[in-house]
């Protein structure tokens, strides 16, 4: 098949991409980085050059058959980039599409687990419940969601929770502090969580792109394995191979340093690693959701557990040299 992705110099994009130039697919993608580009020319996908606002332009792109939507911003300095990035870009190539003299067989666009917000603390979401984000990158990836049902191909809106792998960058501030042997917890009851690690979420990838019904579908991506906070910390000292100190704090304490980072990062022109919706998302009771559709519709099924997730991701940190 054709694809057309976007995001494919990031971390999820680039475990996709390997998987789709593997199995002999014709890769087209967006690239905004000339050095990040090189590791996909020599996989043999084609570039597009550009960055998300070439899809506000007048553009003419050559047909593919599925278009996957990954770009995204993930931790943003400034709020309103999730809007800009996470919203009105995705509006932005909808109307694009809609656009072009052909029209894809399906858009997948990555949405999250935080459009939906925290769970309650005694059951999963599945697509049944009414999204309720907490913070500006979960708003903006539920409307985004929203102004795709209105779409005239068929779009697929998937919501992976915690994804784990090797050059995850998400996750590397918690290893990192792993590595200095000192983390935090809020107070109280280890939060749950859901989780998948990046190849098993490539393969549910690869069956929405392949999915051949009609009409549109969303989907949670996650593992049926349920962690806790406890749980997390524990995988880390094995993934890690040492002893790790985690500090409970009370949730204001946590707030209160949030709004001090904040700060201090703006001034200082550092990259704040503490802010508001970090400190909401810990707050939290449970961000779990429960995948069983997407296991029933496509017969997707996940083949690797927490601590072999949590080996292979720091494993890759290694190689990197991020660790
Ligand atoms: N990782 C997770 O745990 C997780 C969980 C749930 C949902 N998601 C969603 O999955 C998607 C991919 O996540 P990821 O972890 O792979 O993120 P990532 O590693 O940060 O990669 C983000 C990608 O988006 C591209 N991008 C950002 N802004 C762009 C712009 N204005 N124009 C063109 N490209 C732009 C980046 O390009 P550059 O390389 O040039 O910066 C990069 O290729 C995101 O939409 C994210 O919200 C991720």
């Amino acid at each position: 098949m054709r694809y057309l992705i976007t995001g494919g110099t990031g971390f999820i994009g680039g475990h996709l991409i390997e998987r789709l130039v593997a199995e002999g697919h014709a890769v087209t993608a967006l690239v905004r980085s000339p050095h990040k580009a090189k590791r996909l020319e020599e996989l043999g996908v084609t570039l597009l050059p550009g960055d998300l606002s070439l899809f506000a332009d007048e553009v003419d792109l050559d047909p593919v058959d599925v278009v996957v939507h990954l770009a995204g911003v993930v931790a943003a300095q400034d709020p309103d980039q999730y809007e800009a990035i996470n919203f009105t870009a995705v509006v932005d190539l909808m109307d694009c599409l809609e656009r072009q003299a052909w029209s894809p067989k399906r858009l997948l666009f990555a949405s999250s687990l935080a459009a939906a917000g925290p769970s309650p603390a005694d059951r999963a979401w599945t697509e049944a419940d009414v999204l309720a984000p907490i913070e500006p990158y979960g708003e903006a990836k539920m409307r985004a969601e929203q102004t795709l049902k209105g779409a005239s191909f068929p779009v697929t809106s998937f919501r992976p929770p915690i994804v784990l792998g090797p050059g995850d960058p998400a996750f590397l501030t918690l290893f990192k502090a792993g590595m200095s042997r000192v983390g935090v917890r809020v107070l109280g009851p280890a939060q749950r969580l859901s989780w998948v690690f990046v190849d098993d979420l490539i393969s549910a990838i690869v069956r929405m792109s392949e999915d051949t019904r009609d009409g549109d579908y969303t989907y949670y991506t996650s593992s049926q394995e349920v962690v806790d906070t406890d749980r997390l910390w524990n995988a880390l000292r094995r993934a890690l191979n040492r002893s790790i100190l985690v500090i409970p704090l009370p949730g204001w304490v946590l707030s209160l340093a949030a709004s001090v980072a904040t700060r201090g990062s703006a001034v200082l022109g550092l990259h704040n690693q503490l802010d508001h919706k970090q400190v909401a998302q810990m707050r939290a009771p449970a961000f779990v959701c429960d995948s069983e559709a997407l296991r029933t519709d496509l017969g997707w099924a996940t083949t690797v557990g927490f601590d072999d997730a949590m080996h292979r991701t720091a494993d890759g940190y290694r190689k990197l040299g991020w660790l």
